[in-house]
């Protein structure tokens, strides 16, 4: 193989840098409108009375949509639902009446010859609400929270395992600590937005900020009652998505609202602070329980987790289910509850659930090391598990000890002093901490289409979305390889709802899911060459079957004599054909026998300015098994983001709201921290071997997630062993080290 596994460069990097690249608000067509929204001020109550004239009255101002003027939608709320929407619920509805239930909601939408007069006419119009009593303060709220019912969630936590609360009361050595994770917002470059192109006969072409394009169409074809010829949804290129854009977002929904009232070409584009009234990892209380024998060996585990959700949808996540399947445990007891708040819908952010529970329980895990006087890598090997404890089912495979191994040795663990604030550099308080990481490998059903001209160029098409993460280039890389070509001669086309059939692009599970269906495409394309190819009277591979061939350098090669071959071009030719085209998928498997996971192992140090307290995080090692790495640029360069994330997470990011409103007030980059250059320092990032025979043909699994489990918490455990201050509840900011 001359590109799997290898580092290959970026297939859109260039397109990337020059700008060739279009995002959705980039499309043009010569009679656009621009559209600008109208936030609600109000979290909760009605409007009363909207009066759009004096926004009316400004030149270029085209027209001005409310829930009282605008094209009929249907009242029927499972309209609205999506692929990635949660279970029961009822989605949001934008423009549908004047009921308010969030702070930031779209009321209107003004429409106009340019961007900067709709937003400013927007700002003209005038609005009077009828305002009630809002609760938006998860800590407030936290005891009227409801369990996860079976009913409705298909994401229960793990069943109970023994009897926890009295393994727990009886446990030589145990902690119990409540960790808090508060809301934190997606934040790619890119800001949510839609060109919606009018073609004159009702049809349309969209182009939006989606990780799924056919997951849109459906959406739109649902809301608007629309044929699924006569929406195209594009999106061929994206500044990044994190799970911001799993959901059709109500920029597309007010974009095509508009341009179907207008019959013109339409663009809508959020501002970051509306990006902030939409999408974002819900706050969430996480109280962790570890009961264990004096030799380190749990005896009980509990984790409840409590997070918020909307009035309207109840999103969860499996915050808890990693407690119970990553370490050897017979006393295991979970559970999940959610309040609802007067918010927006959580919703899907890098490891949903993983970032949050695993945060908590690898805290939690430290903590107990320290109360046991243990190392903390040690900790873990005492409790590893080689079986998923909630299912009590195998892994495909896990190679987390080694990541323990191999992370530890390249941090220098070894050279650890266990006492905490007994490790200084230059007047620093240094701290070394580790954790855990774990996320799921799952593929999804993605088609794929390739093909292949007698000149031995090839095109590969699938609706996919690449969010930036690579997905170009291991579509070209494992074709390349599969067909024996250079990678120079394949071309991939993504992103757009005419193309083969894909899931959205999220759960790490796209990389993987392609490559295996290229592998089926590429063997039937293979097994159609060879049929070529033995057309005819003198055929040199007459007597080869299917499995005795391999393409290699543009050719049909016998694998017993590789002397013996046909060129893709004489293979076309004996058949008479120009081109050859096939498309197959790949085959998920639904089987229950085993779990599928990715792991880690994360190693930190932070340096602490005891006086003024600033934390520097000046070194981060992750050791990753996921499978067999695909590109190890693009893998290494996923990990590197993710860790960059979790550093976030640790030190920075959190959606802070006015309660008094139930406004988010730090709705925009200068007061919402994300790391910064200045940052971030050395990440080392290590793949470890793991071979996997049994999870898909090639032994895939994705990592856009795994790389951000556990940062967070072994941040924060360094922080720990720097300062000797335990803080639970994140970001850990400087105020919280001096308290
Ligand atoms: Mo990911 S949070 O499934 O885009």
């Amino acid at each position: 193989m001359a590109y799997i596994g290898n580092s290959v460069s970026r297939a859109d990097g260039r397109a990337k840098v020059t700008g060739a690249a279009k995002y959705s608000a980039e499309f043009n067509d010569p009679n656009l409108a621009y559209a600008s929204v109208l936030s609600s001020t109000i979290a909760k109550g009605r409007i009363l009375r909207i009066d759009a004239s004096a926004a009316l009255r400004v030149k270029g101002v085209i027209d001005v949509l409310t829930h009282q003027h605008r094209p009929p939608m249907p009242d029927n709320d499972q309209a609205y639902h999506d692929d990635v929407a949660p279970e029961g619920g009822s989605p949001f509805r934008p423009l549908y009446d004047g009921n308010i239930v969030f702070n930031g909601q779209p009321i209107a939408v003004v429409i106009a010859d340019s961007s900067e007069v709709a937003r400013g006419a927007a700002s003209l119009v005038r609005v009077e609400f009828a305002p009630e009593a809002h609760a938006t303060d998860l800590e407030r709220e936290q005891d009227k929270a409801f369990p996860l019912s079976n009913d409705t969630f298909a994401l229960m936590p793990s069943k109970p395992r023994g009897d926890a609360t009295k393994a727990f009361a009886l446990a030589a050595v145990r902690h119990d600590a409540e960790y808090f994770i508060p809301v934190e917002h997606h934040n790619p470059m890119e800001l949510y937005g839609t060109t919606v192109i009018w073609h004159g006969d009702g049809k349309l072409t969209v182009y939006d900020k989606t990780q799924g394009v056919q997951n849109v169409q459906r959406y739109l074809c649902s809301v608007f009652g629309m044929k699924p010829d006569d929406v195209r949804v594009m999106g061929p290129y994206m500044g990044g998505g994190f799970g911001s854009g799993l959901r059709p977002q109500y920029n597309v929904a007010l974009a095509v609202l508009a341009a179907r009232a207008l019959q013109r070409s339409v663009r809508l584009v959020l501002t970051r602070p509306q990006m902030y009234s939409l999408s974002y990892r819900p706050g969430t209380f996480a109280r962790v329980a570890l009961g264990a024998k004096a030799d380190g060996t749990l005896d009980a585990i509990s984790h409840e987790a409590v997070a918020m959700t909307s009035q309207f949808e109840a999103f969860a996540r499996k915050d808890t289910i990693w407690a119970g399947a990553l370490y050897k445990c017979a006393n295991t007891t979970f559970s999940h509850k959610l309040a609802r708040l007067d918010v927006s819908t959580p919703g899907d952010m890098r490891a949903p659930g993983a970032a949050s529970g695993v945060y908590a329980l690898e805290c939690a895990m430290d903590e107990l090391a320290v109360a046991l006087k243990l190392d903390p890598v040690e900790l873990r090997n005492r409790n590893y598990s080689d079986r998923d404890q909630n299912a009590d089912i195998p892994f495909t495979s896990k190679a987390l000890r080694e990541c323990y191994r191999r992370g530890a040795a390249a941090f220098g663990w070894e050279r650890r002093n266990p006492e905490p604030r007994s490790m200084r550099d230059d007047g620093d308080l240094v701290g070394w901490g580790m954790a855990t990481g774990i996320w799921e490998a799952i593929d999804n059903l993605f088609t794929v289409r390739v093909a292949l001209t007698a000149n031995g160029h090839v095109e590969v098409t699938c609706a996919a979305s690449d969010l930036g993460t690579g997905t170009y280039t291991v579509m070209a890389q494992v074709t390349a390889d599969l067909l024996g070509l250079p990678i120079e001669n394949i071309n991939v086309r993504l992103g757009d709802s005419t193309l083969p059939q894909a899931q959205v692009a999220g759960g790490s599970w796209t990389a993987s899911s392609v490559a295996n269906a290229l592998d089926n495409t590429c063997a039937e394309l293979r097994a159609e060459l060879l049929r070529l190819a033995q057309t005819g009277p003198g055929s040199p591979l007459a007597n080869s079957g299917p499995q005795d061939v391999v393409l290699a350098g543009g050719s049909i090669v016998s694998k017993r004599d590789p002397t013996i071959s046909v060129s893709v071009a004489d293979a076309m030719r004996r058949g008479n054909v120009e081109r050859i085209e096939r498309q197959a998928s790949n085959a998920p498997s639904q089987d229950e026998k085993y779990a599928r996971n990715t792991h880690s192992a994360i190693f930190a140090e932070v340096k602490v300015d005891e006086q003024l307290g600033v934390i520097r995080v000046t070194r981060v090692v992750s050791a990753v098994a996921a499978g067999r790495i695909l590109n190890t640029k693009t893998a290494r360069s996923q990990i590197l983001g993710s860790v960059v994330m979790g550093i976030g997470m640790a030190l920075h990011e959190q959606t802070l709201t006015d309660h008094r409103f139930g406004r988010i007030v730090n709705a925009n980059f200068a007061e919402y921290h994300v790391p910064v250059n200045a940052d971030i320092h050395d990440i080392e990032v290590i793949f470890v071997d793991e071979p996997d025979t049994i999870i898909n043909p090639l032994g895939t699994k994705g990592v856009g997630e795994i790389g951000i489990v556990g940062v967070a918490a072994a941040v924060a455990n360094a922080v720990y062993h720097a300062t000797g201050k335990r803080v639970r509840d994140l970001p850990i900011t400087l105020d919280k080290l001096q308290s």
